[in-house]
Parts: structure tokens; sequence; C-alpha cells
């Protein structure tokens, strides 16, 4: 049997990982800033997670959620902790498609309205309501496509009223920064606009925080640069290191209902306890200060590149605009620097390493960099 070939690979088998380093099957060392898509937030097989997960597995990996799962009451209360969001409610799932798939659901059974404001060049996954409000046609099949989606321009306030005052919005669902959009900051007037705006039309504010939560903005949410409080917060990626755990937290004016949401994989054993091994580990060694302050160093430091077009980003959530004729960089990063980073459209490298990552290590890709667009 094929795999079904949907997507275009690099010619690399990893076989080992350790902090922010990956090695391949001939040993060639990589340097991991792409995280594996902002996926790994403690570094690779970071010794406490890998026990708490070995521990987990010697005594129970998985029963459903019809039974008193603990670990699920101590993850809330961590991330309830961490986050600064102690009053919240927490639902577990899979994956940031379905945390967003559950995060819209809810927010139409709450207000029972059905219009949903995106943003263009948003990206918030491809199940179908995820995939509904994800600008990007191609990945829109005709079965997923709906009139109850309203696509407006990024950061545009007057857009934002005028749609307000012409329909009944349930809910309006931003990235505090856009990802897959090319690493786009919202600015903290808009987050502010979309809050009073959604407190004053009864609609739910859902802070889509799979790729730019949980720390690596330097806060825990990057919607917290606006001081403001969410209804919804979805996440994922960097909530399990690797293993598959999402999740939606819930402002306490949403009240739960038997059966109103559900899942059979969402909260077991093992993904608690890897969830839980990620947040003792961010406490622990201080990761959120780590991504704050090595993301100032590397912000200003890629700013002193001429070549570089623009720098965006916070934390450990940068992206690198270069000019069209520069398409070269991911891939000489990679091929001649053994240097991991992601990209964006046009023309962006972007960089989602792990949350502690080192000076060291910053330093060793600046100076790749440097190497590559001197040669370019
Ligand atoms: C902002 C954002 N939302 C949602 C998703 C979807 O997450 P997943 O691939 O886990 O379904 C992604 C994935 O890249 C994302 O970047």
């Amino acid at each position: 049997m094929n795999l079904f070939d949907v997507y275009p690979i690099n010619p690399i088998n990893i076989v080992k990982g350790m902090g922010s380093l990956v090695y391949d099957d001939k040993g060639t060392e990589y340097l991991d800033l792409y995280g594996g898509h902002a996926v790994i937030s403690i570094g690779h097989t970071n010794p406490h997670y890998v026990k708490r997960l070995e521990d987990q597995l010697h005594k129970i990996g998985f029963y459903s959620n019809s039974i008193e799962i603990p670990l699920q009451k101590q993850l809330a209360e961590k991330l309830g902790k961490i986050s600064g969001k102690e009053d919240y409610q927490l639902f577990l799932c899979n994956s940031g498609a379905e945390a967003n798939e559950n995060a819209l659901k809810l927010a139409s059974f709450y207000n029972g309205k059905k219009k949903v404001i995106a943003f263009r060049k948003s990206f918030h996954g491809r199940t179908s309501l995820a995939v509904a409000v994800t600008d990007n046609p191609k990945i829109v099949a005709p079965v997923n496509e709906t009139h109850n989606v309203i696509f407006l321009p990024w950061a545009d306030e007057t857009a934002l009223e005028k749609t307000f005052a012409e329909h009944e919005i349930s809910s309006v669902i931003i990235e505090g920064i856009q990802g897959v959009g090319g690493i786009q900051v919202a600015p903290v007037s808009f987050l502010q606009k979309i809050r009073s705006l959604c407190d004053g039309h009864n609609a739910v504010y859902i802070a889509d925080s799979v790729q730019c939560g949980y720390g690596r903005t330097g806060k825990f949410f990057s919607h917290d640069f606006a001081e403001i409080n969410a209804d919804i917060y979805s996440m994922a990626k960097g909530m399990g290191n690797g293993f598959p755990i999402g999740g939606i937290i819930i402002s306490p004016k949403i009240q739960a209902t038997y059966g109103m949401l559900g899942t059979t994989f969402g909260g077991n054993h093992l993904a608690c306890a890897a969830g839980l091994a990620v947040l003792e580990v961010m406490e622990q060694d201080n990761l959120i200060q780590n991504a704050a302050d090595l993301g100032s160093y590397l912000i200003e430091e890629l700013k002193k590149f001429n070549k570089i077009t623009e720098v965006r980003g916070r934390g450990l959530m940068i992206g690198i605009e270069l000019p069209a004729e520069l398409s070269n960089v991911k891939k000489d990063l990679l091929f001649k620097h053994q240097i991991f980073t992601g990209e964006a459209k046009p023309n962006v490298v972007r960089l989602l390493p792990a949350l502690n990552l080192t000076k060291t290590y910053a330093d060793r890709f600046l100076e790749a960099l440097d190497k590559t667009l001197a040669s370019s």
C-alpha cells in the first residue's frame, strides 16, 4: 500500500531528538527552529516528559470519558493557574482543528446564532467548520462551503463595526498572531474592538491560540497583550510537546450541559500526563520568560540585516519577510547549514522553536543566516 501523497516532503529521516537538536538516520545533526510546526514546546525527549509518559503507560494509557479521570482535573487546575484563567472550564480534545470546531459549535449553542466572522489569510484547521473559517479556497471542499462565514480584512475596525451592525453574529474567531498567514500580529486596539463588539452584541470571542498560544509569544496567550479576556481559547500544538492533545478553555458565562460536546480519545490518561509534564517543565524552567527574552534578542538582531524586508512577531513566533529574489534562504538554511525553519507564502521564513531555545543556538542561526544572505 502507498501513502496518500499529500505532503511535499524533504528527503530527511529524523530518528532522534534532544532539546533543540534532531538527528537523521546518518547521524547528521540539525538545529530545530521549526519545532515540527510549533509543536515542540519544551524540547525533544525532555527527561521529565519522557518519564511521566512512561510511568503513566505502565499504569493505564486510556479509558473513556465515562469514568473519573483525576488527571484531567489536575491538568485543568495547572492550566488555569499558569494561564491566569482559573475560573475558566476545560474541554479536552485531540487537535487544533477539533478545538476550533468545538469552539465555534459551542458559541452557536450558547447564543443560538449562526454567522461567524473570520479574517483574510486566517488558518484554523481542516475539519468542516474549522476549514470553513479558513481563508484558503484550495482546502475548502464543496461540502464545507457555507454562507455562515463572513471574511473581513485583517485589522479593519470599520469593516468589523459595519458587519456587526448588519448581521446577527454568533462568534468572531481570530489568531492573536496569524501563523500560516505569515506572522501577522493582531493590533492590540483591534482585539479590544472585537471584545467590545462581542460584549455589545452577545457574540463569542474565540481566540485561536493553537499556534500563538501556550507561552510561545512570551505571554501565555498572545491575546493577553491586549489585556482582554476572550470567551473561548483554543489550543493544541505545544500543549503535548508532540503527544496529540488539544483543548478549549471556556469562560464561566458559558454553561455546560451533558452531551453538548464529546469525544472518545480527548482527555485520555496518557494525553493528560503529556499535558501535565509540559506545564510542569514550563513552570519549573521559566520557559515563558525565556521565550520573551530570546525572542526579543532574535527580533532585535534580525532587524539589523538590511536584506530582510521586515521582521514580525513576538517571543519565539517570528516571521522574516524576504524579497522574492531570496527564495533560496529556507532551503539553504536546511541543506547547507542543517537548520529547520518554517515558511509562509510568499517568502516568509518562520521561526517556531522550542521555548527553551538557548542564546548559543539563536547565535548559530544568526551566523548561518548571515552567511546565507551574504552569498545570495
Ligand atoms: C492557528 C491554527 N489553528 C488551527 C490549526 C489546526 O491545528 P491541527 O493541525 O492540530 O488540527 C493550526 C495548525 O497549523 C493553526 O496554526
